[in-house]
């Protein structure tokens, strides 16, 4: 099989009907992120299922606006924490987080590749329009995004948390059994004192009936993040015009706009010289340079400040972009977000240094990314030493990033080529 019949074959395995779950086992339900990425590698060869991909996840949506990072359509007991734990308040069984709200970006995407698909772009608008509005409510520290779990950014254990966590006693939780480490190696997963973090804010969420109000008040972690803000305002944008063509109030969507530009000054760390968290709680920065801070030109937020930590971090290990800069002390090349090269992450990158100028640069990063698939297959992520596969394998978006972005064959998104 060549690596694009693989990855092909890697959405289909993974397709559980209108669909897709990221891995089998270890990740058996529908994931918010993973599923608009699976969207983009059906749209090379299906784009009715591209949508229905989309359709799926939003008829999750809460009545507040928030959609889920986790939709429990079917019950499987290989993943935990389930809905029995989250006691999620929507229309289906679901987390009570959000995650990176990049399905704005997607369907402007989807629907310049085949305009006959109108009408489902169209019926989403309000849909997301909503959820940003629930951002913007609930979530604007200055127009700074925040996220009051860990997973909402999907940066699960980065050593942005390393500071925030170490303020937060998890009493109360009641004992439980992992199921990530039957699935993959201890070492390349969340350590159990994170876990334990993890499970007390689901709790305190849970206990509150998922009430933003009180969390706002009450979460001992509130931490304004770059993956989070970078792909709204990123997604505003294109929400803009989507709102342009098919309705919606410009105004306030120009208030978002403006909100999160200055609030994506917020992150900038003048002394790290890094876009990066800030911790609500400490009133400070994280001082961590990660994958995400490169999000700024996705964001369009028009400088150029990164450039230099670009050239340093992806000069420190083959293959780039690593999660958390491999000069940090909390760098480890194997554990999930505190080193691993994502290549999700990569084409987002790629994608925005692209458009701002950097042609180079996102050429750079797609050949990079390219060898280290075609090299050592579709893995969830992969050391930035030598490329070894960590984590899932079968991943759903590194399939789908192959397929439209990263395969020598993939037309049309040839932006960053
Ligand atoms: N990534 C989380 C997990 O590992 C959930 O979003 O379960």
């Amino acid at each position: 099989m060549t690596r694009d019949e693989e990855a092909r074959a890697i959405l289909a395995g993974n397709d559980r009907g209108g669909y897709t779950v990221p891995t089998d086992g270890l990740y058996p339900y529908q994931w918010n992120w993973d599923s608009v990425f699976a969207a983009l590698g059906f749209a090379e060869h299906d784009m009715g299922r591209a949508w229905d991909e989309i359709d799926t996840l939003f008829s999750g949506q809460w009545d507040n606006g928030m959609v889920p990072h986790i939709l429990f359509h079917k019950v499987d007991p290989s993943y935990f924490p389930g809905p029995d734990i989250w006691r999620g308040v929507g229309p289906i069984p679901s987390s009570g987080i959000s995650q990176p709200p990049i399905a704005g970006t997607f369907v402007r995407w989807l629907l310049e590749l085949d305009e006959s698909f109108a009408a489902r772009a169209e019926a989403l608008v309000p849909r997301l329009i909503a959820w940003h509005r629930w951002f913007m409510e609930w979530r604007s520290e200055g127009g700074a995004i925040v996220v009051t779990h860990p997973w909402e950014t999907g940066r699960d254990n980065c050593p942005d948390w390393d500071g925030p966590f170490a303020a937060i006693e998890p009493v109360g939780i009641e004992s439980y059994r992992r199921r990530d480490t039957t699935h993959v190696v201890e070492e390349e997963r969340p350590l159990q004192a994170q876990y334990d973090r993890f499970l007390y804010l689901v709790k305190l969420g849970a206990e509150s009936g998922w009430d933003e109000a009180y969390l706002r008040e009450a979460n001992p972690f509130r931490v304004a993040d770059p993956t989070m803000t970078f792909t709204l305002l990123r997604s505003t944008r294109d929400l803009r015009v989507l709102a342009e063509r098919f309705g919606g109030d410009l105004a306030e969507i120009d208030g978002w706009i403006a909100a999160m530009e200055a609030g994506a000054e917020r992150l900038w760390n003048a002394e790290a010289e890094t876009y990066d968290c800030y911790d609500e709680r400490a009133d400070k920065h994280t001082g961590v340079v990660s994958n995400a801070s490169f999000l700024s030109w996705y964001a369009g937020v028009g400088d150029d400040r990164m450039l230099p930590q670009l050239e340093r971090v992806c000069g420190l290990e083959t293959y780039f972009i690593p999660s958390t800069d491999p000069a940090h002390p909390a760098y480890e090349p194997k554990r999930y977000w505190r080193g691993p090269v994502w290549a999700m992450m990569n084409l987002l990158i790629a994608k925005g240094l692209a458009e701002q100028g950097h042609g180079d640069w996102a050429s750079k990063i797609t050949e990079n990314t390219r060898a280290m698939i075609a090299e050592n297959g579709f893995a969830e992520y992969f050391d930035p030493r030598d490329g070894a596969p960590a984590g899932g394998r079968n991943f759903t978006w590194t399939a789908a990033v192959w397929l439209a972005w990263a395969s020598p064959t993939a037309g049309r998104n040839a932006w960053a080529a």
